[in-house]
């Protein structure tokens, strides 16, 4: 059972809605434009903010819906199946396994297990309100989402969550940082794209 979850997890976090949105309401696909990468900043970069958003909002939701109804049968099985959902929106079988960074399915995991497991919604709100602070000062989505990543585990750690929920929230760290590794190599040498609306 446990495998169908992960599975289930990995098809959900798979659904390119980057892609999806750019294709069928702007007839654009953002893989050839920006970063090419299929997340919301690309988005919103490529297509403008409102679809930006929209991506942002149904990549968050992808996750709390795979881990609302895995968690209805199995609470560990669906801390898991949230990070299958990044690794599906990271590596999507329905685009090539090229997608996003995960940074929003990242914090729908954090509003998922903290209403569903932690029962503490700081381990939401402060790694949102890191994001939003740095996003503030820097105006990089990239390293506003490797902070909030980093912090989200620290904040879990803090409340002693779960270990199974601590280390899952780590290894989405990781694979995050890992997937803006590009973006890192342009923080470092000041290249790194600017949002103009902040
Ligand atoms: O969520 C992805 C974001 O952190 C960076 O995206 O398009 O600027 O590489 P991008």
């Amino acid at each position: 059972m446990f495998i169908l979850y992960m599975l289930f997890g990995y098809l959900l976090g798979s659904i390119p809605f980057a892609l999806v949105i750019g294709k069928v309401f702007y007839h654009t696909d953002v893989r050839n434009y920006g970063s090419g990468n299929l997340g919301g900043t690309n988005a919103g970069r490529v297509l403008g903010k409102k679809a930006g958003i929209a991506v942002i909002v149904l990549d968050a939701l992808k996750c709390v819906l795979a881990i609302y109804l895995v968690s209805l049968f199995d609470k560990q099985a669906s801390i898991w199946c949230g990070l299958a959902v990044c690794i599906g929106h990271c590596y999507p079988v329905f685009a090539h396994f090229k997608g996003g960074k995960a940074a929003a399915s990242m914090f729908g995991f954090l509003f998922a297990v903290s209403l569903f497991t932690v029962n503490n919604f700081l381990c939401f709100l402060i790694p949102f309100l890191c994001f939003m602070i740095c996003l503030y000062f820097s105006k990089m989505v990239s390293l506003s989402s490797m902070v909030a990543s980093l912090t989200s585990t620290l904040c879990l750690i803090f409340f002693k969550a779960e270990t199974s929920v601590i280390i899952a929230s780590l290894l989405m760290a990781v694979l995050i940082i890992y997937r803006h590794q590009g973006n890192i190599k342009k923080i470092l040498n000041g290249t790194e794209n600017k949002v103009k609306w902040l």
